[in-house]
């Protein structure tokens, strides 16, 4: 069975003194023992997350990262800074990445495979937008993100990559994808990377739903036999919320 993972990305919210504590709570009661647990606060906050997590096996995620090492780019954060600070994993391709701040799956691409080469984790995400779905272009849209940002990495690679499917109408919105149509989306992307880079890979790719994530949504959703675990925005912003759906994913997957 793959061992599910749920992420918190708490986008460009709370402030030094809030995402201390939340870390520490999230630290000190999840039980991560058979599923990955992250959080993923803002660049300024990694720090304190990183030493509020150290040695606890909770994951420490930056939302973002550039595909240089270094040099003249005023602004962006490196791969080994990333690391450097403590964290183990990038979000890359985040729908606001994508729509906001006008990422390209060309740069989305570089970044996944600097940090790949770097030595930290990649949350890969993909998701068509509403326009997308319904002008029937789901399973196009996913595919292109899925096959553009993977482009170079190794089977090998595979292993510190997971996915996440993140309908860009469900993101913020309390429009969650029901179970049904988050489970057809996993169901078309794992036979994709089966494709792209064997079976092996597919069955062992851990793909995660993100998207209006809720406590009470969580069991239903993870019941879904593709959805591997939850990238969580808004209800992770609070540690009872953020708990609960990790504990809900456990039950969902037979292991609470
Ligand atoms: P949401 O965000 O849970 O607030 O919808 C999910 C995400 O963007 O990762």
């Amino acid at each position: 069975m793959r061992k599910p993972y749920v992420a918190g990305n708490w986008k460009m919210n709370l402030n030094r003194a809030e995402a201390t504590a939340l870390a520490s709570a999230i630290v000190k009661a999840a039980d991560h023992k058979d599923i990955d647990v992250g959080m993923a606060p803002p660049f300024v906050y990694l720090d304190a997350v990183a030493a509020a997590a150290k040695g606890s096996g909770v994951h420490v995620a930056a939302q973002n990262c550039y595909f240089e090492a270094k040099g003249a780019f005023t602004g962006e954060v490196s791969p080994q800074m990333v690391l450097d600070v403590g964290c183990d994993t990038v979000i890359l391709g985040h729908s606001e990445r994508r729509h906001v701040l006008g990422e390209t799956d060309q740069m989305i691409n570089q970044k996944v495979k600097a940090s790949l080469a770097a030595g930290l984790k990649v949350i890969l995400c993909l998701g068509e937008t509403l326009d997308e779905r319904e002008g029937g272009r789901t399973n196009a849209v996913c595919e292109r993100h899925v096959r553009e940002g993977l482009k170079g990495v190794t089977a090998a690679q595979m292993a510190s990559v997971v996915l996440a499917y993140e309908p860009v109408w469900a993101i913020g919105t309390g429009k969650t994808a029901s179970p049904e149509q988050a489970q057809e989306v996993h169901a078309f992307v794992r036979p994709l990377v089966s494709a792209l880079l064997g079976k092996p890979v597919a069955d062992a790719v851990r793909i995660q739903y993100g998207g209006s994530v809720k406590a009470d949504n969580t069991f239903e959703l993870m019941s879904q036999p593709d959805i591997d675990g939850a990238l969580v925005g808004g209800a992770a912003l609070k540690a009872d919320s953020f708990l609960t759906i990790v504990q809900e994913t456990r039950k969902a997957k037979g292991l609470a």
